[in-house]
């Protein structure tokens, strides 16, 4: 998969998994995102980095955060945005994933940011499309979110800086989450010092340990000392039998609380993907609290999106380019 991420010289092709990608192009992601940030608070909040060019956003799952963010992140970077609705669309007449594409460009897209229920969908796009065209993995199955882990390591620098220094415990349905693994591989490759699992037995992997992680079927004990705890949605669509006793239940070991909180650091930042289910996965006080950076995240999805999009099209390859006072910044933007 990483020969077809990025091109002969290193750079960016397209973005299907953190997997395979080194420790330079995701610090690259980071500096550019960062860069971006300063357009949020300008009156016209656009660069012309990708005017004219037409981005595609095909959502064969449903999705509020990341399909929006990367339409806003798309028309921030100016381009043309079209919002394929999957369920109005001939899809539902019987029309195959590459008939759908091959229609799509014939009309000339440059870009498709892909969401999908199988596992390597986004892979098998990027395998079959005409050789200018981007593909982003929106989210494909169990396997892979790799723009939500970036966004989360943005949040995660933004306010805890060194990742050296840093125990992250990732908690809640780890054995369905694409999120999760994208997570971990993310952590890992920015050199986390030490990355934790918690979970009851039946939502772990097998073999958990080998994908660098500490595993934990405690939550007091997996959050001891932590300083960023990431929580995570009980992905109930993708369970198959009885691999919990009961959502109570679960709350009741695994739900986070003020009172669970106090095992973990003072400064801890509390994280989650979302949707939330709250009651199951954190209570509100949690979630709306003092300690949450969720909503933080999800703005940070805007930047991230921006920085991967551009760097993709071969529109940036660093982060000083994405200066607004740079040459290539409009003059609206400075
Ligand atoms: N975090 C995330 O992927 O949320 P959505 O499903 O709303 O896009």
């Amino acid at each position: 998969m990483s020969n077809l991420q990025v091109d002969e010289n290193g750079r960016l092709r397209h973005f299907l998994s953190i997997e395979g990608l080194n420790r330079q192009i995701l610090t690259d992601i980071l500096d550019t995102a960062e860069s971006f940030s300063g357009i949020t608070d300008q009156h016209i909040k656009k660069v012309p980095l990708l005017r004219g060019r037409i981005i595609v956003n095909l959502f064969f799952e449903s999705s509020t955060r990341t399909r929006t963010t990367f339409e806003l992140a798309a028309k921030r970077l100016s381009a043309d945005v079209l919002n394929i609705n999957i369920n109005a669309s001939a899809t539902t007449k019987g029309e195959t994933l590459l008939d759908t594409l091959r229609n799509l460009e014939a009309m000339h897209c440059d870009m498709f940011i892909v969401r999908h229920a199988e596992s390597g969908s986004a892979h098998f796009i990027a395998q079959h499309a005409q050789p200018h065209i981007r593909v982003i993995n929106a989210g494909d199955g169990r396997h892979s979110h790799p723009t939500q882990a970036m966004l989360d390591m943005l949040t995660i620098r933004r306010h805890k800086k060194d990742f050296s220094k840093l125990k992250v415990a990732i908690v809640g349905d780890i054995l369905h989450s694409r999120v999760a693994r994208s997570q971990i591989q993310a952590l890992s490759i920015l050199g986390t010092s030490e990355i934790r699992v918690v979970a009851p037995r039946t939502l772990l992997p097998a073999k958990v340990q080998s994908l660098g992680v500490h595993a934990y079927t405690d939550l007091k004990e997996g959050i001891r000392d932590a300083d960023v705890i990431i929580m995570l949605r009980l992905q109930q669509e993708r369970m198959q039998g009885a691999l919990l006793p009961s959502s109570h239940e679960y709350f009741q070991l695994y739900g986070l609380t003020e009172e669970k909180l106090s095992c973990a650091n003072k400064d801890v930042i509390i994280m989650h993907p979302g949707p939330i289910n709250r009651g199951i996965e954190m209570d509100s006080q949690v979630a709306d609290g003092p300690r949450s950076v969720v909503l933080q995240q999800v703005s940070n999805g805007i930047d991230v999106r921006m920085a991967v999009m551009s760097m993709a099209m071969g529109s940036i390859n660093t982060a000083e380019t994405t200066d607004p006072n740079a040459p290539n910044a409009s003059k609206e933007t400075r």
